[in-house]
C-alpha cells in the first residue's frame, strides 16, 4: 500500500515510515526542506503558502497527515498561537482542496488530533461524543476536525486520531523529562491529581495502521491507554522505574510563572480520555498498563 505521510520528520511520522517501511508498504513524503525532495518518495509541499506538488499524490492509498508547528515548544504568544492553529488547519484544507481535485482519490485520510480538544475534564472520563472545550486547545481542535470534514466522505474516509501523551524516549514529552527524572529532579506539577491519557509510541503506530485498514473507523477517535493515570502516578512509576526518588513539587503558580499557558494546558489540565471505539472495535493494547509501559520503553 503507498501511503502519503505528513510530518514526517517528527516524532510519530519518522517511526511511522520505518514501521510501514518494515510491513511492506510505501511511504511517501510531504516535506518543507526542498533539499530532501527526490520526486520518487519525497515530494515538496509549503502549507503556509499554499504550495502542494500534487504529483505526490499519484496512486496513493491514503494520506496520514501529522505535521504542525510542536505545541508544547515554548510560551504561546499571540503570535505562536496563529502558527500552531495555520500550520494544522491550513495545511489539512490544502490536502482537502487536492484530494477534492482528483478523479481517483485516496480511499481514506487520518489527521492527527489532539485531547486537548476535551479541555479539563476533571475526574470524568471522556469518550469520542464529548462536546470541544472552548479554551485555546477546544478551539484549535475543532477548526482542524472542522477542515477534515470537508472532505467528501463517500469518496474518501475520514479518522481524526484524538492522540493523548505520546510517549517515547526518543522525543516529546518523557524525552524531555528524562534527564531530571534520571538525576533524581523529576517533579509532580500542580496538585498531581490530574489525569494523563497516555499511550506508548509503538502502539500509537499499530493504531495508525488499525485506522488505516478497517473501514468501519470514521470521525474522532480516541487514541490511547485505556488506563490513564493521575500526574503523580506516572511521576513516580517514572522515577519507580528509574530507581529515583520524586519528591520535588511545582506549584500551579509556578508552573504557570515558568511556562504560561502552554504549561497550564499541557501540564495541569486533567483529562482521562477513554479509546471507546478502538476498543468497541478489538484493538488489543501491548502497553495498555503504565509501569510495564514505561519499563518496555526505557529497557528497565
Ligand atoms: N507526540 C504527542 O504526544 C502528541 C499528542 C497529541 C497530538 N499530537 C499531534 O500529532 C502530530 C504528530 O506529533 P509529533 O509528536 O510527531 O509532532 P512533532 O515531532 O512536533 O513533528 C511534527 C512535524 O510537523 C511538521 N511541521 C512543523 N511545523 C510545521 C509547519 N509550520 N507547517 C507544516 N508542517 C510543520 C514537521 O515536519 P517536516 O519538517 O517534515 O515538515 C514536524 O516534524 C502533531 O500534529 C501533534 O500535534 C502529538
Amino acid at each position: 500500500m503507498k501511503v502519503l505521510i505528513t510530518g514526517s520528520s517528527g516524532l510519530i511520522g519518522s517511526s511511522l515510515c520505518k514501521h510501514l517501511e518494515r510491513s511492506g508498504h510505501t511511504p511517501v513524503k510531504l516535506v518543507r526542506n526542498f533539499s530532501l525532495v527526490d520526486s520518487k518518495t519525497c515530494f515538496y509541499w509549503n502549507p503556509s503558502k499554499a504550495e502542494l506538488d500534487t504529483h505526490a499524490l499519484k496512486e496513493v492509498e491514503g494520506i496520514i497527515h501529522l505535521a504542525g508547528e510542536n505545541i508544547a515548544k515554548g510560551r504561546w504568544t499571540h503570535r505562536r498561537k496563529q502558527a500552531l492553529i495555520r500550520s494544522r488547519v491550513d495545511s489539512t484544507r490544502l490536502l482537502v482542496e487536492a484530494i477534492e481535485s482528483m478523479s481517483s482519490p485516496p480511499s481514506f485520510m487520518l489527521n492527527a488530533s489532539a485531547i486537548g480538544i476535551y479541555g479539563d475534564t476533571g475526574e470524568r472520563q471522556v469518550v469520542e461524543s464529548e462536546p470541544a472545550a472552548h479554551d485555546f486547545l477546544g478551539e484549535l481542535g475543532s477548526a482542524w476536525e472542522n477542515a477534515l470534514s470537508e472532505l467528501d466522505q463517500t469518496k474518501t474516509r475520514s479518522v481524526a486520531m484524538r492522540f493523548g501523551l505520546v510517549l517515547s524516549p526518543k522525543g516529546g514529552a518523557l524525552k524531555s523529562m528524562l534527564p531530571a527524572f534520571r538525576m533524581g529532579g523529576g517533579a509532580i506539577f500542580g496538585s498531581g491529581r490530574q489525569f494523563v491519557s497516555w499511550t506508548t509510541l509503538d502502539d500509537a503506530l499499530r493504531m495508525i495502521t488499525t485506522l488505516a485498514s478497517h473501514d468501519g473507523y470514521q470521525g474522532p477517535v480516541n487514541c490511547m491507554s485505556p488506563h490513564a493515570v493521575r500526574f503523580e502516578t506516572f511521576a513516580k512509576t517514572l522515577g519507580g522505574v528509574l530507581h529515583r526518588p520524586v519528591f520535588l513539587k511545582l506549584s500551579a503558580r509556578m508552573v504557570g510563572f515558568i511556562f504560561g499557558e502552554m504549561g497550564k494546558s499541557t501540564l495541569l489540565t486533567s483529562c482521562r480520555a477513554h479509546p471507546q471505539k478502538l476498543l468497541e472495535k478489538g484493538f488489543s493494547f501491548q502497553h495498555p498498563e503504565i509501569e510495564p509501559a514505561l519499563r518496555h520503553l526505557l529497557n528497565r
